[in-house]
């Protein structure tokens, strides 16, 4: 059983997952493999796949022994619910109060728990002094609070949540209005900058809720702006998406979408606040296995332990009842969690040419960004080896996506570290054609020999641009 200090890089899971492929393959002469054993907690079943369960903690619930009991048994992972939020831990300006936080984070670590941290830069939840400033001085006080906290945890917390709810909701994609944002733009980038120099070994996350349904515009903006972070090179780790799901933000099975499409951008990936009102056992079980379909998905944390010390404890949304007894949504929560280990990692297949006979292939099984690609004859090996996605990239290695360097006729198609962008999308047609969704043009290959290099070029139906996925 792997354990939660296992790395939980998507590579070395899906590494893992291969020589393990291997290995059964050979020991299958001998003896069919094991069964593996079904796990009974929640933070042990999430570890078999490398990732966490965790809750939210509330200082104030931590003398209650049916609480904590249940807490220290189940989870893995602890946020504090409030804690660590600016008014707690900077009630005066320049004057930061750990009190509560480190009672959380104590109790947490003494029980061998992992601590994400919650939250640096917000709207909400700010001190009086902090509500009443602005402009540069209210930049200012960002700053040097995100540096006091960060400086007293460095090296301690795992995932901070950097800034959370910046997003309007509805249909605008704007940022939220706050004094925050009224301070310009680029408070979020400064925020992150700052998180980082602050404790470069913490994942700095985006925290967010309403942008789990992939085609709400508050995903896209969201979206929009972790791409534009990871090209400019803004340190971003990871996007955590609170789900607060309920009738007026019900679950969408698009969700798993949204988890994928964020992490092509190269961030992580977490659930950080999970509630679901009325605790339907199919809708948990669905989150649960949207996670855990995506390898970048670090974990899930659920926003309480008890109905009864749920924010929206009126919606029963959590996985234990008010007296401490697991519910339905419990034991579906667990059984995703023993059943599903990561979906077995995709195979890829060969991308061969109509006309040529010869395969898609990266020369000399290169690595390097900005290699083109060439026609060769088809053997099988990893360089020949591409996997579809479903955010329409075709990735070869695990991590190199087929890329366009350019829009026009003769644009090479080369690899490069896949990023989310539209020249490294593609559509595959029922008439063999593979067009590049930024360019519209189709693949295409110059020649029909060995070594013919592999460009973009006007779709004209000719066999060196009809391609058979295998
Ligand atoms: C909530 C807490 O659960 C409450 O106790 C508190 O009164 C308000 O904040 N999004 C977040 C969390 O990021 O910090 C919020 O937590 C719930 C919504």
């Amino acid at each position: 059983m792997r354990t939660n200090a296992m790395p939980r890089s998507g590579f070395r899971r899906r590494a893992l997952a291969g020589a393990l492929g291997v290995l059964t393959a050979a020991a299958a002469l001998v003896a069919p493999p094991p069964a593996a054993a079904a796990e009974s907690t929640l933070g042990a079943a999430a570890a078999q796949s490398g990732r966490y369960f965790g809750t939210a903690i509330a200082s104030g619930r931590l003398n209650d022994s049916v609480y904590t009991t249940i807490a220290n048994r189940e989870f893995n992972s602890v946020t504090a619910e409030n804690e660590m939020k600016i008014d707690a831990t900077e009630p005066q300006r320049g004057q930061f109060n750990f009190t509560a936080a480190d009672r959380v984070y104590n109790w947490a670590v003494q029980n061998g728990k992992e601590v994400r941290g919650h939250t640096l830069a917000w709207h909400s939840q700010q001190p009086d002094w902090m509500r009443n400033l602005s402009g540069g001085a209210l930049r200012q006080a960002m700053i040097d609070h995100i540096n006091g906290v960060m400086a007293h945890y460095r090296g301690k917390i795992v995932q901070w949540d950097v800034v959370n709810e910046a997003f309007e909701d509805g249909n605008s994609g704007a940022r939220r209005d706050s004094n925050l944002q009224r301070t310009g733009n680029d408070w979020i980038e400064v925020a992150f900058r700052t998180a980082r120099a602050a404790d470069p070994a913490a994942k700095l996350c985006y925290n967010d809720y309403n942008v789990e349904n992939w085609n709400w515009a508050k995903t896209q903006a969201m979206y929009a702006m972790v791409r534009d972070f990871k090209q400019r090179g803004v340190p971003i780790d990871c996007v955590g998406f609170q789900s607060h799901f309920n009738s007026g933000s019900p679950y969408n099975s698009n969700f798993r979408t949204t988890l994928q499409n964020f992490a092509a951008l190269g961030v992580d990936v977490a659930i950080t606040e999970l509630d679901i009102q009325g605790a339907s056992p199919t809708t948990y079980a669905n989150v649960t296995n949207d996670c855990l379909a995506v390898e970048r998905c670090l974990g899930i944390t659920v926003w309480g332990v008890r109905d009864s010390d749920s924010w929206r404890s009126e919606q029963t949304p959590l996985l234990f009842d008010g007296n401490g007894n697991k519910k339905a949504a419990y034991t579906s929560v667990l059984n995703a969690l023993n059943g599903g280990t990561s979906e077995p990692p995709p195979e890829g297949g060969t991308i061969q040419g109509a006309g040529s006979g010869r395969c898609l292939d990266v020369p000399n099984a290169s690595t390097s960004d900005g290699t083109q690609l060439q026609l060769w004859d088809c053997h099988g090996g990893t360089n020949q080896q591409w996997e579809p996605t479903d955010a329409g990239e075709l990735r070869v290695y695990g991590n190199k996506c087929l890329d366009a360097a350019g829009t026009g006729n003769g644009a090479s198609v080369q690899i490069y570290s896949c990023w989310g962008g539209d020249n490294q999308k593609w559509r595959v047609n029922s008439d063999g054609t593979i067009v590049g969704v930024q360019s519209g043009l189709c693949l295409d290959a110059a020649g029909s020999a060995n070594g013919s290099p592999i460009q973009l070029y006007s779709c004209w139906n000719g066999s060196n641009q009809r391609w058979t996925l295998t």
